[in-house]
């Protein structure tokens, strides 16, 4: 006769126990970006929303960057290091093909062999790590999980391409996501549109760049393609987020977007009918687009700031290459 399996058991709810947050050192302002692609900074701002941008250096690799991160993260949640059992790690510029940077984030803080991976959805991953995480909670695979959205993206950005020179930034946003009485992340809407995997890529595959020997290989963008998708796809993908929270715009205390262009936050607010009263993350004036560490960066620092209440709603959504989105409405921390 066949055994059965004892069924796994979580805990009821997840929540956001504590966000962090790593912005590098050196500040970048789009006057040292514009002489190599003959720009302006009023065209940068106009055109964009962004005046300044983080660019790490050295001492601030992927895993430096995840390791203040995460260390602000757990001091918010109350937790040690140890404490943590499992490590999701959302970025598109650790720089090893193999092996992930969560394992060696874990290993650097002294974590008790928790389980450790990345994940790979770009702008996207940190709201996948964090729908990731909340399901590992509640279907009894780990209790605390540290999400981590990173990026050098100033190591695959190519400083004369005019779509891209001036867009990206480096930093590093963590939660660590433990259980609860009560629902803290709502349902996630997600999905990708893979028929769209061109118009956000790495310019060659390392074969290609190895056996052509073509130049180090960067991140290239069809600008208005994206734009257009953000614009008019991702703002019905929020509102379903919303749905399936039993969450009105109204009751929202802030609103999280990936921070890609101040002129696609602006839209998506205008489609979703946001009211003054909802704080809109807008870091990208000063942090740029910093890819999985856009959502966490911006969310500590509407909570640093004061401008989004503690134990307040916020959707939040992440989207871009694959094309990948998804979006939750969570409790902040
Ligand atoms: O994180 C993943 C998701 N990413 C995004 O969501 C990014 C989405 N895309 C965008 O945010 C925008 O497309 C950009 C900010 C990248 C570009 O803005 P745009 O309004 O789409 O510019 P454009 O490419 O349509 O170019 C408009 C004009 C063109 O000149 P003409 O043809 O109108 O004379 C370009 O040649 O601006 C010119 N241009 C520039 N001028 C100064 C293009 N790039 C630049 C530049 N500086 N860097």
């Amino acid at each position: 006769m066949a055994g059965t399996i004892s069924p796994s058991t979580g805990a009821a709810h997840a929540r956001i126990a504590g966000v962090g947050a790593y912005r590098p050192r050196r500040v970048v302002p789009n006057s040292e970006i514009v002489d190599a692609i003959d720009s302006s900074d009023e065209w940068i701002q106009e055109r964009s929303g962004i005046k300044t941008r983080y660019f790490a250096g050295e001492g601030e690799s992927i895993i430096d960057m995840s390791e203040a991160a995460t260390r602000d993260a757990l001091e918010m949640a109350g937790m040690e290091p140890g404490d943590v059992d499992a490590v999701v790690l959302a970025t598109v510029s650790h720089p090893y093909q193999t092996p992930a940077a969560a394992p060696m984030l874990a290993d650097r803080m002294g974590m008790d062999k928790p389980v450790a991976f990345d994940i790979s959805a770009a702008c996207a991953g940190y709201c996948h790590g964090i729908s990731i995480a909340s399901d590992m909670v509640r279907g009894g695979s780990a209790r605390n999980v540290a999400v981590i959205g990173v990026e050098r993206l100033s190591d695959f950005t190519s400083r004369t391409d005019r779509g891209t020179a001036f867009i990206f930034g480096d930093g590093a946003g963590a939660a660590i996501v433990t259980a609860s009485d009560s629902p803290g992340i709502g349902p996630t809407v997600w999905g990708s549109e893979g028929d769209k995997w061109d118009v956000i890529a790495q310019n060659e595959s390392w074969i290609d760049v190895h056996e052509q020997k073509l130049d180090w290989p960067t991140i290239g963008m069809q600008g208005q393609s994206v734009f257009r998708w953000a614009v008019w796809s991702m703002a019905p993908v929020a509102q379903q987020a919303l749905d399936a929270a039993g969450v009105t715009v109204d009751e929202l205390d802030a609103f999280i977007p990936h921070q890609a262009n101040v002129r696609i936050i602006d839209a998506m607010c205008k489609q979703l009918k946001v009211p003054e009263h909802v704080a809109v993350a807008r870091d990208i004036v000063d942090s740029a687009n910093t890819s999985a560490a856009s959502v966490p960066l911006a969310t500590e620092r509407l909570l640093r700031e004061g401008l989004a209440p503690r134990g307040g709603l916020a959707l939040q959504i992440g989207f871009g290459a694959g094309l990948s989105y998804a979006a939750q409405v969570v409790t902040l921390p």
